[in-house]
């Protein structure tokens, strides 16, 4: 499969999204991921799976199907432990989680820093700081991003990660992390599909050397379960898509798919249906004309399901804006 270059290593273009997999569902959902060929899997302590994600690698490397030098695990730093003093023991609870001792990617996953939660406490903390509450919210912390990022260097520098990088960064907080760091972010992972296809931001973290990674990458269907979108802002039934899967013989998903690496990003589609997961993995033996690329990529319109800006306000009575 083809890989795509991020700092100093080579990933796969193509991993499982792990967001949104039951705990009951995950380790099996690895364990076929990786005999059906993948060996990108993305992770985060927020998705709460990531002991089973663990058993699920565990039983894969035993089977033989892969080693663990074979496969690029990404996990995620979650919101409230960006204070320094919190990255390595966070980082650490994922590596014992995953049955690990070395990421090959963590990502800062939101620039958002919410009040800690202990461990023992509450894990994952998600995004409320006391659900028992009377009228539960976010507490929002004011930890300078450029604190969190020392911490995500010292794991480098501690052996326990090979690379760092962040999500849901717009460019002003890519240009300014440029400024401050020693080591640089080497990914960038961002929702990017047809409707949402962040081309400037994409085209700066070229710029910068910065690979990308685009979650979400079919679009509306994952928010659809989530209530957050509706089957109507499906970008599969578009025209241009419509008219490419009919001339390569390939369904509506894998042009989408197969548009995402073609412009250079890394894609993380989620299912956990063996037969999508050998369909979304099919996407290099056949190729989109720069003429189905462009009408494909005209189909934006700036449309993203994933703003906290909208979904903490209804979900977590806090207004809480990233993107203006
Ligand atoms: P399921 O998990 O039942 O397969 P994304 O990764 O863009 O967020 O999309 C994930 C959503 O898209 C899930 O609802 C998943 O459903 C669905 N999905 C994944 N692959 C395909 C595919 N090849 N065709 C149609 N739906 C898909």
């Amino acid at each position: 499969m083809t890989s795509i270059t991020v700092g100093k290593s080579q990933m796969p273009a193509v991993g499982l999204g792990l967001w949104k997999i039951d705990r009951p569902d995950a380790a099996q959902a690895v364990v076929d991921a990786v005999e059906a060929g993948y060996r990108h899997l993305d992770s985060a302590s927020d998705y709460g799976n990531e002991a089973e994600v663990g058993e699920g690698i565990a039983a894969a490397i035993a089977a033989g199907h892969c080693t663990r030098e074979d496969l690029w695990v990404t996990s995620k730093l979650w919101n409230t432990y960006h204070r320094k003093e919190h990255v390595r023991p966070a980082c650490e609870k994922t590596l014992e989680d995953l049955g690990l001792d070395y990421l090959d990617l963590y990502l800062i996953h939101f620039p958002i820093a919410l009040k800690y939660v202990d461990f023992a406490e509450r894990y994952p903390a998600e995004w409320v700081y006391d659900p028992s509450a009377e009228n539960p919210s976010m507490e929002v912390d004011f930890v300078p991003l450029a604190e969190t990022w020392a911490g995500m260097e010292e794991l480098v520098d501690a052996g326990l990660v090979k690379e760092i990088g962040v999500c849901n960064y717009t460019s002003g907080l890519l240009l300014d992390l440029m400024a401050y760091s020693r080591i640089k972010p080497s990914m960038l992972q961002i929702e990017s599909h047809p409707f949402l296809t962040q081309e400037k931001l994409i085209r700066l973290a070229g710029d910068l050397s910065v690979a990308v990674t685009a979650f979400s990458p079919l679009g509306a269907l994952s928010y659809v379960q989530l209530d957050m979108a509706t089957n109507s802002d499906t970008v599969l039934t578009a025209a241009p898509v419509i008219a490419a899967a009919e001339r390569v013989g390939r369904t509506p998903a894998q042009v989408v798919l197969r548009w995402g690496v073609q412009r250079g990003t890394s894609i993380i589609p989620k299912t956990t249906n063996p037969e999508r997961l050998r369909e979304n993995l099919a996407l290099f033996d056949f190729e989109l004309t720069g003429d189905e690329m462009a009408a494909i990529s005209a189909l934006n319109q700036d449309r993203r399901f994933n703003d906290p800006g909208v979904f903490c306000e209804q979900a977590f009575g806090t207004f809480c804006p990233i993107y203006d």
